[in-house]
């Protein structure tokens, strides 16, 4: 994981909530990234989560009133909010939420938040009912309208007992929500679609033929342009990752379903990424029952698959089009053939089968290659950052195509 948040002032509001034990985990969250955090809890957090434990998690003074305690005159409302990189309530009750929406500054944490002028993420949780009421719901879009990001509450069993909107949503859901607020949005509103992880091709009902893609760094890509503004479908194969936030899932098995999904997503795309281990063959007649081992020799009969990346160059338009090739060798001339069959704008070549690079690792060397015939080789590299530096290249190159 890049340190998005390494240096980074944040300032927590706390404001009285079941949920507000929650904010003890975001806080820690956060400072495990490297994030210097200050608490504001309101008066009614305090009843439930005392201001020990936050000053414990942060390592730092936690403010629970307009008034300074340390008696040194300084006004801390105004000197948090001037140094933080970005402000965060969590949880934010409808109190609070109305109290913003409409300008109040009546505690330490609505007065505080007048005085900011950095990102502001607020996180509702509350009762279904009074998350659903008409004067939290336009309130709410007021303040999305003063460029809050909203974090929208996950549905379930909530600790009133009712089962719908106003769950706090898992801390590390937040913290990502609040490092996709602090990302430069220079993809915003660009359509990607991005390819991941290995296609199964069926031979009987329990058997497939595929291969070790883990869809890492597929699924790496799509959320680095989701962070950074664009609208991403991500059409992956089987993979054991959780989707990102905030992208579209299309999850498909096979070569065929992956090609149908590629091909009805990309009229409107702006940038496909073809990240995807397609699995080149498929079992020529796959069987519905199961294939019992009577005989010593098994021969299986196999059809070539669709060559979906270079059906999309056929088509494409003014779309930009990026591929990949895992080669064992000579990866500057297979990179390039391939990038010249399939009218590629871009392919990004790395050597599998070392333990720094290729499927199942964290890490991958890969070497950009361009169709103008210039590269460029990165170092070995979290494929978070291989997925940020290829993003700021294909931004360089859409740019210059005008
Ligand atoms: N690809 C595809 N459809 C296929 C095979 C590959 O869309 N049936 C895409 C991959 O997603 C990748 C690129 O083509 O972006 C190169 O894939 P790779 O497996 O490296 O090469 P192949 O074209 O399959 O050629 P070979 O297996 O002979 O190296």
């Amino acid at each position: 994981m890049i340190a998005f948040l390494k240096d980074k002032k944040i300032v927590l509001g706390v404001c009285g909530g079941i949920a507000a034990y929650k904010s003890a985990e975001l806080l820690r969250i956060l400072v495990k990234q490297g994030a210097s955090v200050k608490v504001i809890l309101t008066e009614n957090a305090k009843a439930f989560a005392g201001p020990l434990t936050f000053e414990a998690l942060s390592g730092q003074p936690v403010c629970t009133s307009l008034f300074d305690e340390r008696g040194d005159g300084s006004i801390r409302h105004i000197e948090w909010a001037e140094e933080a990189h970005a402000v965060i309530i969590a949880p934010a009750t409808a109190n609070m939420i109305g109290k913003l929406a409409n300008g109040i500054a009546d505690d330490a944490l609505s007065t505080f938040m007048l005085a900011v002028t950095s990102p502001k993420i607020i996180c509702p949780s509350m009762n279904t009912s009074m998350y659903e009421n008409r004067a939290v719901q336009r309130n709410l879009d007021i303040l999305e309208g003063d460029e809050y990001m909203v974090v929208e509450p996950d549905s379930g069993e909530l600790a009133c007992g009712v089962t719908g909107a106003g769950r706090l949503p898992a801390p590390e859901y937040i913290a990502d929500r609040l490092v996709k607020r602090l990302q430069p949005k220079d993809l915003n509103r660009k359509r990607v679609v991005v390819t991941a992880g290995p296609t199964l091709e069926p031979i009987d009902p329990v058997r497939f033929i595929s291969n070790h893609s883990s869809g890492k760094m597929g699924y790496a890509i799509a959320r680095a342009a989701e962070y950074r503004g664009a609208d991403v479908i991500l059409v992956s194969g089987s993979t054991s990752l959780s989707a990102p936030a905030g992208v579209l899932m299309a999850s498909v098995k096979t070569a065929d379903e992956m090609a149908n999904a590629v091909f009805e997503n990309m009229e409107n795309a702006d940038i496909i990424i073809k990240v995807a281990a397609v699995a080149d063959y498929k079992p020529s007649e796959p069987v519905d029952y199961k294939i019992k081992k009577t005989s010593d020799n098994l021969e299986l009969q196999l059809d070539k698959n669709i060559d979906i990346l270079k059906e999309i160059g056929r088509r494409k338009k003014d779309q930009f089009l990026v591929g990949f090739a895992a080669e064992t060798h000579d990866l500057d001339s297979n990179s390039r053939k391939k990038m010249e069959e399939k009218n590629l704008d871009m392919i990004v070549g790395n050597l599998v089968g070392g333990s720094s690079s290729g499927f199942e690792a964290d890490t991958n060397k890969v070497t950009f290659y361009f169709n103008d015939g210039k590269k460029e080789s990165l170092p070995v590299l979290e494929k978070d950052e291989v997925a940020h530096i290829l993003l700021d290249r294909i931004i360089e190159k859409v740019a210059a195509k005008g």
